[in-house]
């Protein structure tokens, strides 16, 4: 990282639920792109500003790195990657800047429509397919149930049906994932936004003065949205 660089560098989910919202957000802050499908990197037109586009699930560690000075990510990401990088010994700090008016979901239990389930103590000794096992097993842990875990990057809610796993934990919004592939969702396990936050070093001047003249103008973005 050059730590003299007087350009603020953004990281954005490239293509994915928060993509669109995150890009709007900034452009209604005044912040310009001409983006090329395939370009990682975006140069602001009008501001020294660099956009970096990436998998949501690199946005914390690229922040929590320093490697880039602000992120856009969704809480249910964050709080995973962060429980995983305490978990081994990484640097797991960031700023907390704004909560985001975008992204809500909820990451929920839920399991075939045909069980007879009575509370997460059925759980106990099954197997749960998950993209967040941090998350999973923390929340497992505070109810005292013991559950294995299958992790899957994608594709979760076709697990048991696969035979795979007997419960799934995923993200939820519509609710319409579950219901096409016979899943009930039984417990919310975490509810999430998404969020802006800043690495936690300390950023030189040119860089904070950027900072500090986004909050107010994304201030007025959602003040006006509401
Ligand atoms: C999440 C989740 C479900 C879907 C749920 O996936 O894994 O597939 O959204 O949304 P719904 O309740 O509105 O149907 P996401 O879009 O984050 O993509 P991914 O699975 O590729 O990570
Ligand atoms: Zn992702
Ligand atoms: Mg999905």
């Amino acid at each position: 990282v050059d730590t003299n660089s007087k350009r603020l560098t953004i990281a954005i989910q490239k293509s994915g639920r928060l993509s669109k919202e995150s890009l709007k957000l900034l452009e209604a802050c005044g912040v310009k792109f001409n983006l090329h499908e395939a370009r990682l990197l975006a140069h602001s037109s009008n501001q020294p500003i660099d956009l970096l586009r990436v998998r949501d699930d690199d946005i914390p560690g690229l922040v929590m790195d320093g490697v880039v000075d602000l992120g856009l990510v969704g809480e249910n990401v964050l709080e995973e990657v962060r429980l995983e990088r305490e978990a081994t010994s990484l640097k797991a700090e960031f700023k907390k800047l704004r909560a985001l008016e975008f992204g809500q979901c909820r990451l929920s239990l839920a399991v075939p429509k045909e069980e007879n389930y009575q509370g997460v103590q059925d759980l106990q000794g099954k197997r749960i397919a998950t993209t967040y096992p941090y998350l999973l097993q923390d929340y497992l842990k505070k109810q005292n149930v013991a559950a294995s875990t299958a992790i899957l990057t994608g594709s979760v809610e076709v697990a048991p049906r696969a035979g795979l796993a007997d419960a799934v934990c995923d993200l939820v919004s519509t609710g319409a994932t579950l219901e096409a592939n016979g899943l009930v969702e039984k417990e919310v396990i975490f509810t999430s936004q998404a969020q802006l936050i800043q690495r936690p070093q300390q950023l030189n001047s040119a860089k904070q003065a950027m900072i500090d003249q986004l909050l107010p103008r994304l201030d007025g973005v959602q003040m006006a949205r509401e």
